[in-house]
């Protein structure tokens, strides 16, 4: 694990919202985000530092969880961390709890998806699939419940999808992968608010993150893909990284104390209609 206090100011990011103050909702909490060395992990660990938590950026890719930290104006440590690996995710949530004396907030934020229906999706990519987003977020519950139960309560964030709660083309897989997500959401949720840990999941509508550049690249076609895919949007264009992290910043505060179970949509519409 390593530690790093960089001076350079934390970037907003692309989206300017303007008029917004930053807050300091998250003053004195610890927190984890894993797949935090890209696109909405990225954009979640600089909100969170913004609004005055201490940040564990944990990736597959420990050089662009580096870099990330490089943008974040306060306290980070930089953990390589394989979310289904149970070896891994314990020695992070440990090393955070030894470095910082507990964790308040902990977001299971890693995933991978792949674009086919049912009858085109290899065992290989199903077993991805179940491992990186169900089995990831199972053993980061699993390790952390505990360690924020011992601080004294907090909040974990899962990552789901509107493949959750909509039927997607091509996403049959991911579907089923992020709907285990959700339910897996409620189901720890009712077991474990009696001890002062929130569970709540976010279901992102289609952001723009690497993410849709490497599904697109598999197209025929990519840019014909990109315009398919933002136009699916009702608001008619991509949710951008900023507008998931703002919802993880008040799932992880305690402004949403009484938000318990539940999956909050930021979506452009798609589900709406
Ligand atoms: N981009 C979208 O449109 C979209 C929509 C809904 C939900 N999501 C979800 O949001 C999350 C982040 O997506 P993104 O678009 O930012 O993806 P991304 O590919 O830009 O970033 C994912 C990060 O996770 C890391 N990662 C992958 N496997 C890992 C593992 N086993 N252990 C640790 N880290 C690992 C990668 O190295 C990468 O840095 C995923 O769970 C995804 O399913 C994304």
């Amino acid at each position: 694990m390593r530690r790093r206090k960089p001076a350079i100011l934390a970037g907003t990011g692309k989206l300017e919202i303007t008029g917004v103050k930053v807050m300091n909702r998250l003053d004195g909490k610890r927190a984890i985000v894993t797949g935090a060395g890209s696109g909405i992990g990225r954009a979640i660990a600089i909100r969170l530092a913004s609004e005055g938590a201490r940040v564990a950026l944990a990736d597959l890719d420990t050089e662009a969880a580096e870099s990330v930290a490089a943008e974040i104006d306060g306290e980070t440590l930089i953990q390589r961390s394989d979310v289904t690996d149970a070896a891994s995710v314990e020695a992070l949530i440990s090393g955070v709890v030894s470095e910082w004396g507990g964790l308040d907030v902990m977001v299971n934020n890693a995933g991978v998806g792949a674009a086919a229906t049912v009858v085109d999706t290899s065992e290989e990519d199903y077993d991805r699939m179940m491992d990186v987003c169900v089995r990831g977020t199972f053993l980061g519950m699993k390790h952390a419940i505990p360690a924020i139960r011992e601080s004294g309560g907090g909040s974990v964030v899962n990552m789901s999808s509107v493949a959750a709660l909509v039927g997607i083309a091509d996403r049959a897989l991911y579907c089923a992968a992020k709907g285990a997500i959700l339910a897996m959401t409620r189901g720890a949720a009712v077991d474990h608010v009696g001890e002062g840990v929130r569970v709540n999941c976010i279901a992102p509508g289609t952001v723009e993150t690497p993410w849709i550049d490497r599904i697109t690249s598999g197209y025929d076609d990519p840019e014909e893909a990109r315009k398919n895919m933002q136009a699916r949007q009702p608001h008619g264009r991509f949710v951008q990284p900023e507008e998931i992290a703002a919802m993880a910043a008040y799932l992880a505060s305690d402004e949403s104390a009484s938000v318990i179970g539940a999956c909050m949509i930021v979506d452009g519409g798609v589900t709406a209609r």
